[in-house]
């Protein structure tokens, strides 16, 4: 596997103020390291508040300035409480990430009521709270960039009939399409990624076969490490992409390819 790569100072990164969601731990962390190493004050918001604070001092001992705030994404009235005392406290938030995003590995059949109204409520809800919080004021101030973490399985679904997570990730593919022609002519984009299998606690969840199977479908023959997946936010986010709007990358070693 290579190695990860070593992230420089980015012009249109630094000193920006960067909310991530889930930022604590899995594919949420790297993209905490690598925004943070690009020069961003790195917000890391996530319902873990221990794992939240870790980070951000972690990142503040490397030089960097970071802030951990504890939220559920789900929870409207909390997101709201957070964008406000982020706004009061550094100010304006110009970067967002809707990462925050959870398991579970169960088919069809064993998806109830409760199962889906927690998926949806995590990743789309999620997502809708923190855009409804944050980008009128980006509109307003005529700059911000958000990236939504969607997933292969909202693209191509899935084999298991894990139909909660896939029709939550899709629904991410629709937020992001609408919120970029929305938002585009004041200059706030918005765009999303879609990452095949990462090696995160989230995927330790699949079985073994799961997993097995799974790695045989990816052409590149392995799951891919966090940081692979956070330097595709980050080239979403800088003016490396002034030019992309609306769009949902892939990140997925070739398991689909559209
Ligand atoms: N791991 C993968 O293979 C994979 C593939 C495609 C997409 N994704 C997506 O990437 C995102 C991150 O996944 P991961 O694998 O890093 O997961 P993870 O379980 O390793 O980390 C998720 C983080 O989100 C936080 N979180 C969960 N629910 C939250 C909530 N309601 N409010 C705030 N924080 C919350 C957790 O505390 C944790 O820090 C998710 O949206 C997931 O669906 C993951």
């Amino acid at each position: 596997m290579p190695e990860s790569r070593a992230i420089q100072i980015d012009p249109s990164i630094n000193g920006r103020i960067a909310v991530v969601t889930g930022g604590a731990k899995g594919i949420g962390e790297g993209i905490s390291r690598v925004l943070s190493a690009a020069g961003a004050h790195v917000v890391v918001a996530d319902r873990d508040e221990e794992a939240a604070d870790n980070l951000a001092a972690s990142l503040r001992s490397t030089g960097a300035d970071a802030t951990a705030i504890s939220c559920d994404v789900g929870d409207t009235a909390a997101v709201t409480a957070a964008v406000r005392k982020i706004g009061s406290e550094l100010g304006a938030i110009d970067l967002l990430v809707n990462n925050a995003g959870i398991g579970d590995f169960v088919s069809f059949p064993q998806i109830s009521r409760e199962r889906w109204d927690r998926m949806l409520n995590v990743h789309l809800t999620g997502a809708y709270n923190c855009c409804h919080a944050v980008m009128p004021d980006m509109l307003k101030r005529r700059f911000g960039r958000v990236v939504n973490v969607s997933s292969v399985a909202g693209k191509r679904g899935d084999f298991i009939g894990n139909a909660h997570y896939t029709a939550a990730k899709a629904g991410l593919i629709g937020l992001t399409k609408s919120l970029a022609a929305w938002a585009a002519p004041c200059d706030v984009r918005v765009n999303a990624i879609a990452p095949g299998i990462v090696d995160t606690e989230l995927t330790r969840e699949m079985s073994q076969s799961h997993q097995t199977t799974t790695i045989s479908r990816i052409p590149l023959g392995r799951f891919a490490r966090p940081d692979e997946i956070a330097s595709v936010v980050l080239f979403l986010l800088s003016d490396a992409s002034s030019y992309v709007i609306g769009e949902t990358i892939n990140v997925n070693g070739g398991s689909y390819l559209d």
